[in-house]
């Protein structure tokens, strides 16, 4: 009966999904949990065995930047390795059926672009990119482990990662991408986020007093579920492919 109603509910998802011009996709953590990533808060969560304020924070880098750069490599080592799942490669799929497509996500470990997304939105950065905090300078570093203290090749100034940590405000341009999407889709997807961490907490809601029907996927209910049209529960990785149609059925 479970079965049948979770069938229902994705056969009335999927249909909707094709009658939208205009779709956006909020990713967290969850959908990066099934190609071998541990999320922030489940319990395995990476925050249980790191605090976040000693680790991810202005304050934490510029106390002890050695420290920071360990948890930064240790987190480009597990990240290395890891595919794509098949979560992230319908949303590639997806994105190529959907006149207008936008992909929002708080992950930094960009498995969204290895599986062929284009119109990505990274709210928190990119954990391949390194920022110059002496001239600005950004660029891709995909070398594993990065120097204990990495310097920029310009001006020799230290390097951090180019994610927002804590206490930081995010891009004020990817921001502004973000809601104009928001507030013009017919349909949102949440996927794989617990809806705590400010702003993204708060876009699915936004886009639906905007008019968009959401749709949440989660392993769980989060504090959001209950202001969104439908709540799938389940894994991302068998969920979301089952929304998008293979090209034959189009
Ligand atoms: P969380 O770890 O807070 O939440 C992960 C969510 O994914 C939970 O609601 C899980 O139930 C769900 N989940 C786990 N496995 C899943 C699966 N296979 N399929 C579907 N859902 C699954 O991660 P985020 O919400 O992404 O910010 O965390 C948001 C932000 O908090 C992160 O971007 C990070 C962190 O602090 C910064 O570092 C700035």
């Amino acid at each position: 009966m479970k079965d049948r109603d979770l069938e229902k509910k994705l056969d009335s998802v999927q249909s909707r999904l094709y009658e939208s011009q205009r779709v956006v996709v909020l990713t967290g953590a969850g959908i990066s949990a099934e190609s071998g990533m541990p999320t922030f808060r489940g319990k395995d969560g990476l925050w249980r065995r790191y605090r976040a304020e000693e680790l991810a924070t202005p304050e934490a880098f510029a106390r002890d930047s050695k420290l920071v750069w360990e948890f930064y490599n240790w987190r480009r080592t597990l990240l290395q390795p890891l595919r794509p799942n098949p979560a992230h490669l319908a949303l590639a799929q997806l994105e190529r059926q959907i006149p207008q497509f936008t992909l929002i996500t708080q992950n930094i470990d960009d498995l969204h672009r290895l599986a062929g997304s284009k119109n990505i939105l990274e709210l928190h950065g990119n954990i391949w990119r390194v920022r110059c905090t002496k001239c600005g300078k950004i660029t891709e570093d995909r070398r594993v482990p990065l120097p204990e203290l990495p310097l920029c090749s310009e001006c020799q100034g230290l390097l951090r990662p180019d994610v927002v940590w804590f206490g930081e405000s995010l891009d004020p341009e990817i921001l502004r991408k973000a809601y104009q999407a928001l507030d013009s889709c017919q349909m949102m997807l949440v996927i794989g986020t617990s809806g705590i961490v400010q702003p993204a907490a708060s876009m699915g809601l936004h886009a639906k007093q905007a008019g968009a029907y959401v749709v949440e996927i989660n392993l769980e209910p989060t504090p959001n579920s209950r202001f969104f049209d439908v709540s799938l529960l389940g894994k991302a990785g068998e969920l979301v492919p089952r929304l998008v149609k293979s090209a034959e059925n189009l």
